[in-house]
Parts: structure tokens; sequence; C-alpha cells
């Protein structure tokens, strides 16, 4: 079946600090958002680009303009859709806006512009070989502890205490772009929905609503140079990876 690629890109990049949509923020020569399209047509995954940008960004509406012809000459629909207050929101503008034929959808940040053509090719891959659901992750580095609010015994200063230590062989480290049928991701939607704002709030991705359905979520390797865009220094340390020593 033919898949589109949604590519989120109306955050407005608070944590970047940069005063404007992080989409937007240049990377090297181009702006993030240029990269993020870019490496969805070198994979040549894409029978459509859907992107969600901030609604009424005249500069993004710009940059998308540019961005049409180039996935028009390689064949690809390209759709610009605006996005929603929570990235939740922008996903679900942008599958109201998949073509007709199209079976298989990828969930994508424009926050992780350097994504290499195999993540892509490997999410694919699992989607023709049957998954519903696949999602690209890393083996995690850190030791990660689930903790609760909790006092020191002395001066009752407001601290937290460990409550367990998962074990970090089981852990992974969970990555865009998401794969899904088509059907079963709007199946989830249609479904988160339906969940109180609390409930909601605790949505942290794509997959998450899927594995509410009860479906099976499969994982393939992801990639380091598939790292989101967050702070400074990760802008830092994809300038970095961007000149060529670490690529
Ligand atoms: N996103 C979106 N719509 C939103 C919020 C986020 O499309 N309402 C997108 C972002 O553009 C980004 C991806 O979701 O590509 C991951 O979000 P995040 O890294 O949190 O980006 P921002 O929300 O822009 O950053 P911050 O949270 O620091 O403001
Ligand atoms: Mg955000």
């Amino acid at each position: 079946g033919s898949c589109a690629v949604v590519i989120v890109a109306a955050g407005s990049g608070q944590r970047l600090g940069y005063g404007v949509p992080k989409a937007r923020v240049p990377l090297g020569a181009d702006p993030m958002l240029v990269h993020a399209v870019r490496g969805v047509l070198k994979a040549k995954v894409a029978a459509q680009i859907c992107v969600a940008i901030p609604a009424q960004d005249a500069q993004l509406v710009d940059i998308c303009q540019q961005l049409s012809n180039e996935a028009q000459a390689a064949g690809v629909l390209f759709s610009v859709v605006d996005g929603g207050a929570q990235r939740s929101e922008s996903v679900y503008a942008a599958l109201a806006h998949i073509a007709t034929g199209i079976t298989t959808v990828m969930i994508h940040d424009a926050a992780r512009p350097l994504t290499p053509s195999g993540v892509f090719n490997r999410v694919a891959a699992a989607l023709r070989d049957g998954a519903k659901a696949v999602i690209p992750a890393l083996a995690v580095v850190d030791t990660i502890k689930t903790v609760i609010p909790a006092t020191l015994p002395a001066t009752g200063a407001g601290v937290e205490q460990v409550v367990g230590t998962p074990a970090r062989s089981q852990l992974r480290a969970v990555q865009t772009p998401q794969g899904f049928e088509l059907e079963t991701l709007r199946r989830a939607y249609a479904h988160a929905l339906t969940l109180d704002d609390q409930t909601a709030a605790q949505i942290t991705d794509d997959a998450m609503l899927v594995e509410a359905l009860g479906e099976q979520v499969f994982v393939v390797q992801g990639s380091t140079h598939s790292l989101k865009i967050t702070s400074p220094t990760d802008l830092l340390l994809a300038e970095a990876m961007l000149e060529g020593p670490l690529r």
C-alpha cells in the first residue's frame, strides 16, 4: 500500500528559546523543517508528505511553497495544514488531510531533522511485513528510576524518593518516525478523543494511543542521528553532525 508521512512542525520551540517556531530555526544553511522534509524525500518512502505548521505563520508558508516544488518534482503530493495547541492536535489535524488510497502513515517530528534514510526504511519494511504499529528506538544508556514526591526527615524539605528501578535492558528511548496502518491510527485517535484531560496529558507519543487499543507495537532500531532538538545543546550537537565527522 502507499504511505504518507506527517511531519509535525507546529510547536513554538519554548525550550530552544529562539523566539521563533522551532521548524524555522536554522540548522546549517537551512531551517529545520527543510532538513526534515528533504530527509523524507531522500528515503523515498512517501507518496504524500503532510506538514502541520503553526497557524498563519507566513514565513513557514513560504518555506512550504518551496518544499512543495521539491516534493512535486519527486512525484510526492505535498500538503500543509494548521497545527493545534498540543502535538496530538497537530497530528489529528494532519490525519484529516491524508489522500485517498493511502494505507499507512508515519508520524515524524520536524524537530528530528537529521533522521537517516535507514530509520524510515526500517519502519516502512516493518509496515510492509504486516506491523500495524512500529516505532524506532534506542537502548537506554542511563539508569532510570521511578520517583514520587517526598520530604527530608529533619527539615521537611520537598524532594523526591525512589520507588523503583525498571530493568534497563528492557527499556528503550523512543523516536520518530512512528509508523501505523492508517485505519489503526485513526481508530486510536478516535478513542483518544474520549479520554479525560488528565489522561490525555500523559499521552507523549502516538504509539501510546495504539497500545491503549491493545494492538501490538513493534520496535525497530533507531539512530543517534535522529536526536530530537529540544534544547540549545541539542542544536549544537546537530550542527556538529551536519558538519560531517560524526555522520
Ligand atoms: N508539535 C506540533 N504541535 C504542537 C506541539 C509540538 O506540531 N502543538 C511538534 C513540534 O513542532 C516538534 C514535535 O511536535 O516537531 C515535538 O515537539 P517538541 O520537541 O516539544 O517541540 P515544541 O513543542 O516546539 O518545543 P517546546 O516544547 O520546547 O515548546
Ligand atoms: Mg513541546
